[in-house]
């Protein structure tokens, strides 16, 4: 096993370069397998655990893939298999893209349930219910989801909630449908408009995505493509508020500052300065940042995924800060641990009343999630002393290179190995 072993304490200043979108790739990699003709190359992919677990599982189902320096081709002509029962499929969230992309190619998916980050229930009833009114007959038995139709028909589909994965995961059976398919109430994160962009290069016809209302005219089949992911919007807000937390001067490079707006405009809110510069954004701390209320919110609100790092940042801004966390009913699992290094939170249901600390203090700590384990891992940068993050597995499931980023900025991290 490994643990990071951070010497805290250091500014943070330099600039980094940002990685391809974890939860763009973790779907266009799924989406690439409806192409019956042709091969894709797919560029900015992030080196994460999450995109070589899609590898193994869409190489199982009988593509030829290589992921190699951020660039992934991908042969799903030879694809043979509907079903997705490795163990690799239960690990992650994101394996429920192959019931629409394996339904859209074959109309049949057999797919066993997805794992992820411990946030809270999820559900997929709006994938189901997408599904269903495309004419899929699906059932969900001992953990495993079966959807199957003679052929889909595009329809009208109103979501009764918000969601990023049903949105997409419908786009993906719609585009092979017959017909139109409107989609309405539908998530704008820029990971849809990327994955309706990558879609609309093999040939779908999609229109609307980052909108409330996505059209998807059905076509008959769908090519490889030449295709790049967009920046990981999650992974530099983390380094934005790491920057703001460490009292430093970072810029963040290979970023799309529109996505970025309400994470920019928080920290603004704070005292700290931000500066957008064509493809990068600067973050120059305050010494007083004070704290703020947050409510996470769908795109283009405050993203539920930035959270956990930014509740880090408001235990040492001063006065008391409130996080209301609307989307995710279980995503205050590292607040015990930031309590262990000196942090002052209370939690009741979904908000977090935060009073800000002069300081926290090094301690060994868990990362209990993905982006648990980036505000743990800002906790140690911060705090005086040494701080031990274990399971870190967690965060290499979506933050490429996170120590290597870090200490190109200043910051003393080592990964370490222990039994
Ligand atoms: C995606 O999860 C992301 N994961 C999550 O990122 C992110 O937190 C979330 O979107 C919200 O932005 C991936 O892209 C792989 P949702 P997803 O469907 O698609 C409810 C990270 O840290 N809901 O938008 O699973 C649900 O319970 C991860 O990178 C239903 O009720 O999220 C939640 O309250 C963690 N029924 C809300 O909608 C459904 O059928 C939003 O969920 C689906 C969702």
């Amino acid at each position: 096993m490994e643990k990071l072993v951070i010497n805290g304490g250091k500014p943070l200043c330099g600039s980094i370069d940002i990685s391809g979108a974890k939860n763009a790739a973790v779907a266009i990699l799924p989406a690439a397998i409806i192409a019956s003709k042709g091969t894709c190359y797919i560029d900015n992919i992030p080196n994460i655990e999450d995109v070589h677990c899609i590898e193994r599982i869409i190489e199982n189902l009988g593509c030829k893939v290589s992921i190699k320096d951020n660039s992934a081709v991908i042969d799903s002509t030879t694809l043979n298999s509907y079903n997705a029962n490795s163990e690799d499929v239960k690990k992650m969230r994101a394996s429920y893209y192959l019931i629409g992309a394996l339904l859209g190619r074959f109309k049949k998916a057999r797919v066993e349930m997805p794992g992820g980050c411990p946030i809270g229930v999820r559900p997929i009833d709006q994938h189901i219910k997408g599904f269903e009114a495309l004419g899929a007959k699906v059932t969900l038995e001992d953990g495993v989801v079966t959807a199957e139709a003679d052929k889909l028909i595009g329809t009208n589909i109103f979501f009764d909630v918000v969601s990023v994965g049903a949105t997409i995961n419908v786009m993906l059976a719609a585009t092979l449908a017959e017909g139109i398919t409107t989609l309405e109430n539908v998530a704008k994160e820029p990971h849809i408009v990327d994955v309706a962009n990558f879609l609309n290069s093999m040939g779908a016809n999609i229109k609307g995505a980052g909108t409330d209302i996505i059209r998807i005219t059905g076509v008959e089949e769908l090519k490889g493509c030449s295709y790049s992911v967009i920046p990981d919007q999650i992974e530099a807000g983390t380094y934005m508020i790491a920057a703001a937390a460490c009292g430093g001067d970072v810029t963040v490079n290979n970023v799309i500052p529109k996505h970025l707006e309400s994470i920019s405009a928080k920290l603004i809110e704070m005292g700290a300065e931000v500066i957008e510069n064509g493809e990068s954004v600067r973050v120059i701390s305050s010494k007083n940042l004070k704290g703020v209320n947050i409510k996470t919110l769908p795109y283009p609100g405050f993203p539920t995924d930035v959270q956990q790092p930014m509740s880090t940042l408001l235990c040492i801004s001063t006065g008391t800060s409130i996080i209301n966390e609307s989307i995710w009913e279980s995503r205050f699992k590292h607040v015990d641990e930031l309590i262990k290094m000196g942090a002052c939170i209370k939690v009741d249901g979904r908000i977090a009343t935060i009073v800000g600390v002069d300081k926290l203090k090094g301690a060994k700590v868990e990362a209990t999630d993905l982006r648990a384990g980036a505000a743990m891992v800002i906790a140690g940068l911060i705090a005086e002393g040494v701080t031990e993050v274990i399971n870190i597995e967690h965060i290499d499931r979506g933050y490429p290179y996170i120590e290597n980023k870090f200490n190109k900025l200043g910051a003393d991290i080592k990964r370490v190995s222990y039994s």
